[in-house]
């Protein structure tokens, strides 16, 4: 990029001649959040995906995020800033090892949280978020049988909100699992009266010690309508932004969780997340790509999982 190049300017003028829209997640970098058109959690990117009249969609999150768009909108081109951002979650659960445990619980519903490809998607039969896990299994028969990937933390905590016994796929968020739960309890010793709120990709721990548990949207919520002094935020740091306008004036001490010494911050950041830039962003937007693709048969299925996800969710 030119220096003199004004790159907001430039993908203001592109999103509008491109009819292009903008979707981010709340972990990405604050500029790249006051850019977007729509800021979400995974449930929130997905219905804005399935359901914009953009010809192009933008996605500055991960790859399984500019995917599960591609899924639901195949007419659509889908770019995303940088093609190296993954995810742990996903990257836990090859299609090839989770095809093969699939096949020793024939009778098992697969339930899959949405971190995950499109060929899991593809194996599986409903696809859940953060947001709507507990909602969706509560709406199966009490004995269906169910197997749940790939987040175990989260799989844990859904079983037993549901009292519901089920298969575990035994994968993990780097983020989430990383942070400290030494640090945690001195930061809550010297804040005795902060209300801890946790993202449910978090060790039972220190859900176990949560106020509150829920999907990033839900968190931002329950912080900005809960009259509290003092909060501290188990979840990528990237959500800090948002939490922090909303409680802006209110007076409200919003205090990131500490992770371990693995992470590069003191407080928890998704290196995927990270890797989205407002410069890749106007590249991205500029020269379309690199665009995500997704093979029509596998597509076609995954479609299906996330579909039923979308209906189960209204
Ligand atoms: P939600 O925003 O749906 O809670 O997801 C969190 C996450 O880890 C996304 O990668
Ligand atoms: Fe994946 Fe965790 Fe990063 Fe979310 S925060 S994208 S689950 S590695």
């Amino acid at each position: 990029v030119a220096p003199e190049i004004d790159l907001i300017a430039e993908i203001n003028r592109l999103r509008k001649e491109k009819n292009a829209v903008i979707l981010a997640h709340y972990y990405v970098d604050g500029a790249i959040q006051d850019l977007a058109d729509y800021i979400g959690d995974s449930l929130g990117l997905s219905q804005q995906a399935a359901a914009t009249p953009a010809d192009m969609i933008v996605f500055c999150g991960v790859h399984f995020m500019g995917e599960t768009a591609k899924v639901l909108s195949p007419e659509k081109k889908v770019v995303i800033p940088d093609l190296n951002a993954g995810c742990s979650l996903a990257d836990s659960a090859p299609a090839d090892k989770f095809a093969a445990f699939k096949a020793q619980y024939p009778d098992h519903l697969v339930l899959s949280y949405i971190n995950c490809s499109a060929e899991i998607k593809a194996l599986s039969d409903i696809i859940v978020t953060s947001s709507n896990a507990v909602k969706i299994v509560e709406q199966l028969p009490k004995d269906q049988k169910i197997i749940f990937a790939p987040d175990a933390n989260l799989g844990r905590y859904v079983a037993k909100k549901t009292g519901r016994d089920m298969v575990l796929w035994d994968g993990a968020c780097i983020v989430h699992v990383d942070i400290s739960e030494a640090k945690l309890k001195a930061l809550r010793e010297k804040y005795p009266n902060a209300l801890l709120v946790a993202h449910p990709e978090c060790k039972d721990t220190i859900l176990l010690q949560a106020d509150f548990v829920g999907s990033t949207t839900a968190i931002l919520k329950f912080v900005a309508e809960t009259p509290h002094d003092e909060f501290i935020v188990a979840t990528e740091a990237g959500i800090l932004h948002k939490m922090k306008q909303a409680a802006a004036g209110t007076g409200k001490k919003i205090i990131p969780a500490p992770a371990t010494e693995n992470n590069t911050c003191a407080c928890s950041e998704c290196p995927y997340m990270k890797m989205n830039t407002v410069e890749k962003l106007y590249n991205a937007l500029l020269y379309e790509q690199p665009e995500i693709t997704v093979p029509e048969d596998i597509r076609l299925k995954a479609y299906e999982s996330v579909n039923r996800m979308l209906e189960m969710s209204k």
